[in-house]
């Protein structure tokens, strides 16, 4: 795909992973920590580009979904958009959980990279985190990080999502990993 996008042209497409993906959170109904293989389908449309001012933004509209097995409705869905500006190297993953999540992370990357990390803080100046009053009040997340690594018609994901829980004195990190392979 043409570089307008930068690191992200790799990103463009349809992609799937096998049951290759864990998940580690704390589980309501089993009560503790739970680690559970996952698989994904993900696309991502790319657009642009998008002008403010005399920045000028080029996309992906991007849609995913993990399931647990062959059950009908996925356990977490994400939608939004990934954006990048090649005069600064910013990159940026703007999306909402519908758990009543929304996140903005942002971080710099050369045209040319092939992994790259994004950050967002609760009460961040730029890149921050809002939610739901039930979710600040019970499990709040003070943060969030994604590192991808591009590879051959292949990606990957590493992220690590820092919640307040009320079950939990310290800080509890909920992560993600999986690597999706390009199906269209
Ligand atoms: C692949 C990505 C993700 C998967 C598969 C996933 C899955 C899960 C699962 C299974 C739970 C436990 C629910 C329960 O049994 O009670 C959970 C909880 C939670 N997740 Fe995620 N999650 C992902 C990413 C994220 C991200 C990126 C955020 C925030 C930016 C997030 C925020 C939360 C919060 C706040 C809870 C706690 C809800 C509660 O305790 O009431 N998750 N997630």
């Amino acid at each position: 795909m043409a570089n307008e996008w930068g690191p992200l042209g790799a990103l463009a497409g349809e992609w799937e992973s096998d049951k290759g993906g864990l998940d580690t959170a704390f589980s309501h109904s089993q009560g503790k920590v739970l680690g559970t293989p996952y698989l994904e389908k993900c696309t991502m449309k790319p657009f642009g580009p998008v002008d403010n001012g005399s920045q000028h933004l080029y996309g992906l509209d991007y849609r995913s979904a993990m399931w647990r097995g062959d059950e009908e409705n996925p356990f977490h869905t994400e939608v939004g958009y990934w954006l990048w500006d090649a005069a600064t190297g910013e990159i940026l993953k703007g999306f909402v959980v519908p758990r009543g999540i929304t996140t903005l992370a942002g971080g710099i990357a050369a045209a040319d990279a092939t992994e790259f990390t994004l950050k967002a803080a609760m009460g961040g100046a730029q890149y921050g985190i809002g939610e739901n009053t039930y979710l600040a009040q019970n499990a709040s997340t003070l943060s969030y990080e994604v590192t991808i690594t591009l590879g051959e018609d292949t990606w990957s994901y590493d992220e690590v999502t820092i919640l307040k829980m009320k079950e939990f004195d310290e800080p509890f990190p909920h992560t993600d990993h999986n690597t999706l392979r390009r199906v269209g």
